[in-house]
């Protein structure tokens, strides 16, 4: 049973003003709820894990587009760290794919896979999945079924955040760092319509701007 930090559903989290967020997003956010610093923290930790259970193992971390990239980046940045610093070390290679399934803050029913590396050269590998957040776990279903048609030797998944909502299938990751309220949240990569991308800090959007960017 992976274990994780829980943010309540009463969760204040910090008032904008004690952070730097990008001028341009200041009218577009509520409050801080996982400030950057706390995300690279748990980060660290996360890669621990995996380089404990996985160790010894050649990894193929596998990022999911576009809202995975910064998680991905910076868990691999620690795991590259314990392969440079401890007795034992794990070989690494990256791949790709890019699925989508939103459209503003709602998720939709097709997940579909709009681009990156060929699967089938995952057959006999050891797959890391490196996902931002599960919601319904209906991406996730739908990639692992996938991958499976490709015999993998062994598929972990590991995701920064998981949804705690009723629209959950029960899907749960091997590896979570928070479970977050049911909630749209945005930045460290996590979007609304592309946009908030680039925010270090994981925030709540205020309704005004699910508006603004609406499409
Ligand atoms: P699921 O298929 O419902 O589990 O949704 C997973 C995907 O929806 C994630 O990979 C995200 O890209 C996106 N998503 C779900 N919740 C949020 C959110 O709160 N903010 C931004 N993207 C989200
Ligand atoms: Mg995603």
């Amino acid at each position: 049973m992976a274990t994780y930090h829980q943010i309540p559903d009463d969760e204040k989290g910090y008032e904008l003003d004690l952070f730097c967020v990008p001028k341009h997003y200041e009218e577009d956010l509520d409050r801080v709820i996982i400030p950057h610093g706390l995300i690279m923290d748990r980060t660290e930790r996360l890669a621990r894990d995996i380089v404990r259970d996985m160790g010894g193992h050649h990894i193929v971390a596998l990022c999911v587009l576009k809202g995975g990239y910064k998680f991905f980046s910076d868990l691999l940045d620690y795991i590259k760290a314990l392969n440079q610093n401890c007795d034992k070390s794990v070989p690494l290679t990256v791949d790709f794919i890019r699925l989508k399934s939103y459209c503003n803050d709602q998720s939709t029913n097709s997940v579909k896979v709009i681009g990156g590396d060929e699967l089938s050269t995952l057959t006999g590998k050891n797959v890391l999945i490196v996902e931002d957040i599960v919601e319904t776990g209906r991406t996730m279903e739908t990639l692992l079924s996938l991958l499976s048609e490709c015999n993998p030797k062994m598929v972990k998944v590991v995701s920064l955040l998981v949804k705690r909502t009723p629209r959950s299938s029960g899907y749960r990751p091997d590896y979570m760092g928070f479970e977050v309220p049911d909630w749209f949240l945005v930045g460290y990569a996590l979007d609304y319509n592309e946009y908030f991308r680039d925010l270090g800090h994981i925030c709540i959007l205020n309704e005004k701007a699910k508006v603004k960017y609406k499409v």
